[in-house]
């Protein structure tokens, strides 16, 4: 049976949370396919909010089974404190299953990405600080441990023995930091985090395709997004995964055949956290109303996020690399009292004009967006659960993304709450 992937189209934070839990509703298993803590997803359910780093946000249905995949770095330390999160809010968090082969991340990733990004100055990244990107780095060393490490105790403690050596020399010797000591951190994975996630911890891919298999629907949530995908970004300032479509079927162990429904989230205008080109970049009093309407401040990092007009060349962009079947508008009630409304429709950079993205990062750079100004509707959105609800400029002004975009909008976003959406059958 088929599965479906929600994927991130612009710098993250689209809202992949609420229309992961709106679309789970329909589905059987919820795969995490990649990142790690370094996202946030937000759900909010008769007013009371839950933010995620790890665990699927198809959590709150009993009829799901969430799954953290085997593309995904997990802080078991971090996720313990997100079941015990959800364990507080009355959520059942016994259905979770959690790849074997997914890469742990430990203290020294978190060390080694903070003195990192202290040594790159003005040049940093701006990441969450999490330890992805050496988590990642170690995975591709061959030289990471894995989740299934934790279920044998003499080879964590081996393989952590050999890799902290190095990593405490670099820790000491470039970044003058004091060493970690090995028998803490096998302390804190392997007596206390090991006991609670153990009976968790399994074959996924088994999991994933028994339940294909049976004919169950399998959603498959990405993380971050398509520019800060590993490849496809914005390089350097990028994620150290993929989170593009394509990143799903290694993440969760399923070939591309069993996907048939990609739905690309895009927030109404567009929004950034940690530095790195942004065309569209407001630094102006509309960059902060969007701000202010959207509560745009990191759900985990509580950072300010930067924002921008809604870019339809990023979204062409994002429709290629993902083969978005759809696009869920989210947010669009934070552009409720504006006057009017810009959309880039193409860059300019000395005197040549790109419709699609410009392959070369210097010219993304550098690049002038053109903007289509649309008239504003003025109306609160919020409480619109149809669309006939919608104001005639509202209606144009998604008309007019479709348009440059080219895949249909079919769920429109005008609130953080489950119901506050609209469904956009063509
Ligand atoms: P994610 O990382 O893509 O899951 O997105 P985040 O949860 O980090 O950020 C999205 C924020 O917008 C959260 O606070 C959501 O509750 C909120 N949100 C989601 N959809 C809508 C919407 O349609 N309108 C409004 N106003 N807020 C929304
Ligand atoms: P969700 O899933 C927004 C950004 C960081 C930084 C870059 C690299 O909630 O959309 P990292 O810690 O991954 O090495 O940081 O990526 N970043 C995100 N921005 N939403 C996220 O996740 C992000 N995860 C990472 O701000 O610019
Ligand atoms: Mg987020």
């Amino acid at each position: 049976m088929p599965a479906t992937v929600v994927v991130g189209t612009q710098w993250g934070d689209e809202g992949k949370g609420k229309f992961t839990d709106l679309v789970a509703k329909e589905m059987h298993l919820v795969v995490r396919y990649q990142g790690g803590h370094n996202a946030g997803h937000t759900i909010v359910v008769d007013g009371e909010h839950f933010a995620l780093q790890l665990v699927p946000s198809g959590i709150l249905y009993d009829h799901i089974v969430p799954v953290i995949g085997n593309g995904v770095v997990v802080d078991p330390r971090v996720l313990l404190a997100e079941l015990d999160m959800l364990d507080r809010k009355g959520v059942d968090t016994s259905r979770l299953r959690i790849s074997g082969n997914a890469h742990l991340i430990l203290p020294y990733h978190q060390e080694i990405d903070k003195v990192t990004e202290r040594r790159l100055g003005k040049n940093k990244i701006g990441t969450t600080k999490r330890g992805i990107g050496p988590a990642y780095a170690d995975k591709a060393s061959r030289v990471g441990l894995r989740v299934q490490d934790l279920l044998d105790p003499k080879i964590f403690r081996e393989k952590l023995e050999v890799v902290l050596k190095e990593k405490n020399a670099i820790l000491a010797k470039v970044y003058n930091q004091l060493p970690l000591d090995p028998a803490g951190i096998a302390e804190e994975y392997l007596d206390v985090c090991r006991p609670r996630l153990e009976s968790m911890i399994g074959d996924t891919v088994g999991l994933v395709h028994d339940a294909l298999d049976a004919g169950q629907h399998v959603l498959l949530e990405g993380a971050q997004a398509t520019f800060l995908d590993l490849d496809h970004g914005t390089y350097p300032y990028v994620t150290s995964s993929n989170p593009v479509a394509g990143g799903a079927c290694v993440g969760a162990g399923i070939g591309p055949r069993y996907i048939d429904r990609v739905i690309g989230i895009a927030k109404a205008y567009v929004t950034r956290v940690g530095a790195g080109p942004f065309p569209t970049e407001l630094h102006d009093e509309t960059g902060d109303l969007l701000v202010d309407r959207g509560g745009e401040f990191g759900t985990n990092t509580g950072r300010r996020r930067r924002t921008g007009w809604f870019d339809a060349v990023m979204l062409r962009h994002a429709v290629r690399l993902n083969s978005l079947s759809e696009v869920a508008l989210t947010k669009l009630d934070v552009l409720d009292t504006l006057d009017t409304v810009k959309v880039c429709v193409a860059y300019e950079l000395e005197g040549e004009r790109y419709r699609h993205l410009p392959y070369h990062q210097s010219v993304m750079h550098h690049v002038t967006p053109v903007y289509e100004e649309l008239p504003g509707w003025k109306r609160d959105l919020s409480s619109a659960t149809e669309r006939t609800h919608l104001p005639k400029p509202a209606l144009a002004y998604i008309a007019f993304l479709e348009e440059q975009i080219g895949v249909p909008i079919r769920l429109v976003g005008v609130g953080p709450g489950r119901e506050q959406f609209l469904h956009f059958a063509a």
